[in-house]
């Protein structure tokens, strides 16, 4: 493992580096996974280093063993008098309640499940207010957005606003557009995807409403670190998704007030969302049905909800140190390394979830990717991260490393990648690789995979975002 002293100056509870870095050694809840073993080119076997949780994160073991519990229950919901009916119709909208009290939801939110935070976010575009048949306002966003948070608003009246270098110059700017007027609604990350900076929602909430518009948060990053209370923050909208959350099965909600979604369009036309359906004409139904037609994915809603739950038990200093403890130490190993950058977007942002961006002189993001994978077992995501406009601004067109982690995460995960860069740079690379399909692969790969998982060459493509 790679020496690398603790700063604990990041975390205000927890002054203590020692502490920090017990926090830090061992996985603070049980994921599926934890022991899978990665092939290395070279030949044998390691434990898969899984810094990707950004991307999806695994499963919390105890989420799955209620997959397992429910499983046998598992049938359609909404529709049938039979027993398993009613039981996978109270599971799915008792999931309602439970999701709502993980955000600190206000009684009469609703709570949507959709398909992920990109559907909740196209959802939520559907139902922005107009008067007489014209958009009431238009939507506001910064430059640093994940694309979910960004073209869901290209397709309405919208405004952008360019991040300045700082937090507090960025609320400055996001205050002088809002005082123009006309703003309906603010749409912001509540944690940069890229970066893992945190964004000071309850001040973004109060600025919005103090010129008149709503606010949408986007919690994909920040949800699966950090608890959300949204009546408490002031906070309209929240979507995040389940994959992200421990939960990866498939689901994403959008929590919030009840009446631009009442009275927005429908977000899937079909069985389920109507009061009444006649030949060509129909009353659609308010409330979450409005928006959930067809079958629901049950399986998805119960899972993420579950994982709430679990999320809500953890001890919140151990939570925040256990991260705190893996981010420090892999953010001053790397900055120790010679050619090795740490980015950020702002030079005064002073929380951060478990997320670590960087780039390494002299290669490309997506073949360090593919080296860290093939010869230290160590999986991370590379790329633009679908934040074009944000990697451009950053002066990091080609792309980045990005390295993720959460709640199953340990210290060793991190020293592996350190020590897979260290090597980097001391000894180059150890084997061949070349592109394929506009990804870098190992050259001569003969690594296969499990036997029930087809071994098709090509099946890793361009990473999403990646490709112009
Ligand atoms: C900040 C942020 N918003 C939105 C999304 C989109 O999430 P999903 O793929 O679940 O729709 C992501 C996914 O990486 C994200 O990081």
């Amino acid at each position: 493992m790679s020496t690398v002293t603790f700063n604990a100056n990041t975390i205000p509870s927890i002054v203590d580096a020692a502490a920090l870095e017990a926090a830090a050694a061992r996985p603070l809840a049980a994921v599926t996974g934890a022991e899978l073993q990665a092939p290395l080119i070279q030949g044998g076997h390691v434990r898969y280093a899984n810094l990707d949780y950004g991307a999806s994160a695994p499963a919390l073991t105890i989420v799955s063993a209620y997959l397992n519990e429910v499983l046998p229950y598992y049938a359609s919901v909404h529709r049938g008098a039979g027993f398993a009916s009613q039981i996978s119709t109270s599971v799915y909208e008792n999931s309602r309640n439970i999701v709502r009290e993980f955000v600190g939801g206000r009684a009469d939110d609703s709570v949507i499940f959709t398909r992920n935070t990109t559907d909740s976010l196209n959802l939520l575009a559907g139902c922005l207010p107009h008067v007489d048949g014209q958009f009431a306002g238009e939507v506001l966003y910064l430059d640093i957005e994940h694309h979910a948070n960004l073209l869901p608003w290209q397709g309405v009246p919208h405004r952008s606003v360019v991040a300045a270098p700082t937090l507090t110059g960025t609320l400055d700017k996001i205050e002088a557009e809002l005082a123009l007027g006309g703003v309906s609604l603010l749409a912001v990350t509540g944690a940069s995807n890229v970066t893992g900076e945190i964004l000071p929602i309850a001040r973004l909430a109060s600025l919005a409403h103090q010129y008149g518009a709503r606010i949408v948060v986007d919690a994909a990053q920040l949800a699966p670190h950090r608890r959300v209370t949204i009546a408490e923050a002031d906070v309209d909208y929240i979507v995040f998704s389940g994959h992200k959350l421990y939960a990866p099965f498939g689901a994403g909600v959008v929590v919030g007030r009840p009446d631009w979604l009442d009275a927005g369009i429908p977000h899937l036309a079909g069985g389920g969302a109507v009061r009444e359906a006649r030949l060509d004409s129909v009353s659609w139904a308010t409330g979450p049905a409005r928006h959930e037609g067809g079958s629901p994915n049950v399986l998805g809603a119960a899972t993420l909800a579950r994982a709430t739950q679990v999320l809500a038990d953890l001890d919140q200093d151990a939570w925040h140190a256990h991260e705190a403890g893996i981010r420090s130490y892999l953010v001053e190993g790397l900055e120790a390394i010679d050619g090795v950058t740490v980015h950020r977007i702002f030079s005064d942002s002073e929380d951060t979830i478990g997320v670590v961006n960087f780039s390494v002189e002299g290669f490309d993001a997506g073949l360090v990717a593919a080296y860290l994978a093939a010869e230290h077992g160590v999986g991370l995501r590379d790329g633009r991260f679908c934040a074009h406009p944000l990697l451009k601004r950053l002066g990091l067109p080609s792309g980045s490393l990005r390295a993720s982690f959460g709640v199953g995460s340990r210290l060793e995960d991190a020293a592996r990648l350190l020590t897979g860069i260290e090597e980097l740079k001391r000894n180059g690379l150890g084997w061949d690789y070349v592109v394929d399909e506009g990804r870098w692969v190992p050259a001569n790969d003969h690594r296969s995979y499990p036997e029930w998982a087809p071994n098709t060459p090509g099946t890793a493509g361009a990473a999403p975002c990646t490709v112009d």
